[in-house]
């Protein structure tokens, strides 16, 4: 090592020029990691970083080689529910890979996650479709610090014109006629006010309804509010949505929903968040139904998208059903870990 190491340092998400730093960082070990993978946008990274997300605490510290960030971990703690939770995520720049700097990171975000009395931690080690052995070093450590493997998320992609026109047709005829009686709401560039609160009774199924290896997670609880602050975390970062959702006119409950991130242009890429159907109203075509009609909702309003990203666990048999009938492909992985303490 041709500098000396000193240890992890708390990072200032104020210091926009450190901020500048952390996010060139990512994107190197982005760029090495998985080549030809679509980014997140350096101004999501940004505000990630800056402004968190509504419902978790964030702590990063980072190690420099002078004025450089070289190094980094992200420690993210579960807010009022969950409160056992947090996920770890640690970066070393490509060239100082080697040199045991990870182990240091991990080693203090254990360490912070322990103060914190966090006793289920997740971790994840992505490699491209057909290179998992670039990731042996980053299992090796954690499996060295107690971590066992959980779940593999797929991550796929797929061109909004992937599938052929009539093959696509013949899905939405199909799933449409499947679920007679239900009806459909959307919406484009912000959640409007007035859905909000009949979307929550399905934003609290997320934690217990998609599969999440061996974590044992308590289904969220939070209020209004915290649709209310994602909304203008949103706005302010430019992210539009389109989003869908089913409603049984019957009992005038949401039963279903679908949403993409849009992100500010020049993005030509969209990603696909949570779609989640109520277990009642399950294996009627809602899931198809809604993600075609979301589809064709995104092509209308947002032209320059071309490439959808989305990802699954391995183990998702029904959405990984319908993102298969789509075309979706997958070109990464990410293996999660998880070290219960
Ligand atoms: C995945 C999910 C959205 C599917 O919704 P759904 O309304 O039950 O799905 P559909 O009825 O539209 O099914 C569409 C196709 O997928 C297939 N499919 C659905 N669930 C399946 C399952 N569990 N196993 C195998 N195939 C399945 C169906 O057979 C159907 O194909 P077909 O038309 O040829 O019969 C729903 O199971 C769900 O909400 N899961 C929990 C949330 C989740 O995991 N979301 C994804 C997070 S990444």
């Amino acid at each position: 090592m041709d500098f000396s190491v000193s240890a992890p340092v708390p990072f200032d998400v104020k210091d926009a020029s450190a901020v500048d730093d952390l996010i060139g960082l990512y994107g190197e070990c982005h760029a090495h990691d998985l080549p030809g993978i679509p980014s997140l946008p350096d101004h999501i990274r940004r505000a990630i970083i800056v402004e968190g997300n509504p419902g978790r605490a964030s702590d990063i510290e980072v190690i420099r080689d002078g004025s450089r960030i070289i190094g980094a971990f992200k420690l993210v703690r579960f807010l009022s529910d969950n409160e056992n939770l947090a996920t770890v995520d640690v970066l070393v720049h490509p060239s100082h890979r080697g040199q045991g700097l990870d182990t240091i990171l991990l080693d203090r975000a254990l360490n912070l996650a322990q103060a914190h009395s966090r006793s289920e931690i997740i971790a994840a080690v992505d490699y491209l479709v057909g290179c998992d052995e670039d990731a042996a070093a980053e299992r090796r450590l954690l499996e060295s610090r107690g971590f066992t493997q959980s779940q593999l998320e797929g991550y796929h992609y797929a061109d909004v014109d992937n599938i052929d026109d009539e093959a696509e047709r013949a899905y939405y005829e199909r799933a449409r006629a499947k679920a007679e009686g239900y009806e459909l709401l959307q919406w484009t560039g912000q959640v409007p006010r007035e859905h909000m609160e009949p979307l929550l009774r399905l934003e609290h199924m997320i934690l217990t309804e998609i599969p999440t290896g061996d974590l044992d997670l308590q289904a969220e609880t939070f209020g209004v509010e915290r649709s209310i602050e994602r909304q203008r975390l949103r706005t302010e970062a430019g992210t539009d949505v389109v989003q869908t959702v089913v409603r049984d006119p019957d009992s005038g409950l949401y039963v279903g929903y679908t949403v993409l991130l849009v992100y500010a242009a020049p993005a030509e890429h969209a990603a696909q968040g949570i779609t989640l159907i109520d277990p009642e109203h399950r294996g009627k075509g809602l899931g198809m139904w809604l993600k075609l009609a979301n589809l064709r909702l995104l092509r209308e309003h947002y032209p320059r998208v071309r490439l959808i990203e989305t990802d699954t666990a391995d183990v998702n048999a029904g959405m990984n059903a319908i993102n298969k009938k789509l075309g979706f492909a997958t070109r990464y992985y990410s293996e999660e870990y998880l070290k219960r303490a």
